[in-house]
């Protein structure tokens, strides 16, 4: 069978990975990918958004089956196109994929269904939103209604930084048209647990727990990333925690979306607070998580395209979810100066260190090939992934296989899983 992989990162690359292990698939194409991709799939020069390429592309090579992995296209509506056009794909349709696409959709639902989740109030107009403010209990939280490259949350801590918030927002539109609503939170505290399921309309499986961190610099300073560094599972992920989750967050969010005839086929990426009332969801994202994919992927032990299929025929109730009995850890090697400003086009040297390996990974995100080199290419460039029987042994692994890579600007968290000893 032929694959189609659509996305350019790190979680693409151990999609890809993965993928490549299952005995029906002969051929993956990943577009547009990157370096790392490309040695084990064909990458092609169609971007994500290109609906109508991707489809064409898709159509011409008879490809069989498509996996969307990036938040822009599924909100975008990319999965309705390849369904228009007869090919089989992976991923939410539009009408659903927007439980990630607006916060203001996603806060409403759990409200109407009595999901766990933060207080909040919704303004499309930033008069309304700052007479509000005038009279709130801080720390608050403000949040673009769209996509914003996981930037568009804004932790304030007094009534001047949320003024300046909802202008940045609102009125300067850092964010675009991302920032026309806005959604008011009540801040909240406790541990973060990142979930990941397969979802087939009725059915939801979940996979191990992970949990990332999203700030730039060690001790969660600095700005927020994409994610600096993942491990899995999460030791704070209890059987007691699972049980409430299962009950009150998981199936009634997907029964949710049908009853709002918006059925959910996908991924759902339950981002979670374990706060001291309960868990509660902090967000939801209707794909795979990045990196929290290069550390639950490589602990998965079933054949990942069995259950993409599962997932697009309803049948996923006769799989059964079986990941290996260890811990992974991820730490991300990026450019200095990420997120902000950082160079590019550096040499990347000892990856060949990773052939053969079994328990260590290197996962590809801003790289590329120059001159038969690979070379830097982006803010996040590689994620470094080891296994290990527990946690602090994958840790001690993953920071042992960085110290195998090295460019010019290299810039890493030192503290990713930090977390495991407070467990
Ligand atoms: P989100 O993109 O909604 O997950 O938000 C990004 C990050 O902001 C989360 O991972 C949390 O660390 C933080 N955050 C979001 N919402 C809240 C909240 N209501 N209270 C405290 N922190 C939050
Ligand atoms: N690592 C967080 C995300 O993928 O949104």
């Amino acid at each position: 069978m032929k694959v189609l992989i659509v996305g350019s990162g790190g979680r693409e690359h151990a999609i890809a990975w993965k993928v490549a292990q299952s005995e029906k698939v002969d051929k993956i194409y990943c577009a547009p990918g990157n370096a790392g991709i490309s040695q084990i799939a064909q990458c092609v020069d169609i971007g994500a958004m290109e609906f109508d390429k991707l489809v064409e592309f898709a159509k011409n090579e008879e490809i069989d089956l498509t996996i969307i992995g990036m938040d822009d296209p599924l909100v975008g509506g990319v999965v309705d196109e390849f369904e228009k056009a007869g090919l089989r794909v992976f991923g939410p349709r539009k009408n659903a994929a927007i439980l990630e696409g607006s916060k203001a959709f996603s806060k409403d639902l759990m409200k109407k269904y009595n999901i766990p989740t933060a207080g909040y109030e919704t303004f499309d107009s930033p008069q309304k939103a700052m007479e509000y403010l005038e009279n709130s209990k801080y720390p608050i939280v403000l949040k673009a209604d769209g996509l914003a490259l996981g930037k568009g949350v804004l932790i304030c801590s007094t009534k001047e930084e949320a003024m300046d918030g909802v202008k940045t927002l609102m009125l300067d539109k850092q964010f675009g048209s991302a920032g026309n609503t806005i959604v008011v939170e009540e801040f909240m505290t406790g541990r973060e647990v990142s979930v990941l399921s397969f979802v087939d309309g009725n059915t939801i499986k979940i996979m191990t727990s992970a949990q990332d961190h999203k700030r730039a610099g060690d001790g969660d300073t600095g700005l927020n990333t994409g994610g600096m560094g993942t491990f899995s599972p999460s030791p704070f992920y209890t059987e007691e925690v699972d049980k409430f989750c299962q009950k009150y967050i998981y199936q009634p969010t997907v029964d949710a979306m049908k009853a709002e005839g918006r059925d959910f086929k996908g991924i759902i990426f339950f981002g979670l607070m374990l706060t001291k009332d309960g868990p509660k969801v902090l967000e939801y994202n209707a794909r795979f998580g990045d990196p929290e994919t290069q550390v639950v992927l490589p602990r998965m032990k079933n054949d990942i395209v069995d259950v993409f299929e599962a997932c697009i025929d309803g049948t996923l109730n006769d799989v059964e979810l079986e990941f290996e009995d260890n811990a992974a850890v991820c730490v991300v090697l990026a450019s200095d100066g990420y997120p902000v400003k950082y160079e590019k086009g550096f040499e990347i040297k000892g990856l060949e260190k990773f052939d053969g390996q079994d328990s260590y990974f290197v996962f590809h995100a801003g790289t590329k090939l120059s001159d038969g080199k690979f070379v830097t290419n982006g803010g996040r460039v590689l994620g470094v992934t080891a296994t290990g029987t527990d946690l602090k042994t994958a840790r001690q692994n993953a920071y042992e296989a960085t110290k195998w890579i090295e460019f010019d600007n290299k810039y890493m968290r030192n503290d990713i899983g930090k977390a495991i000893d407070e467990a």
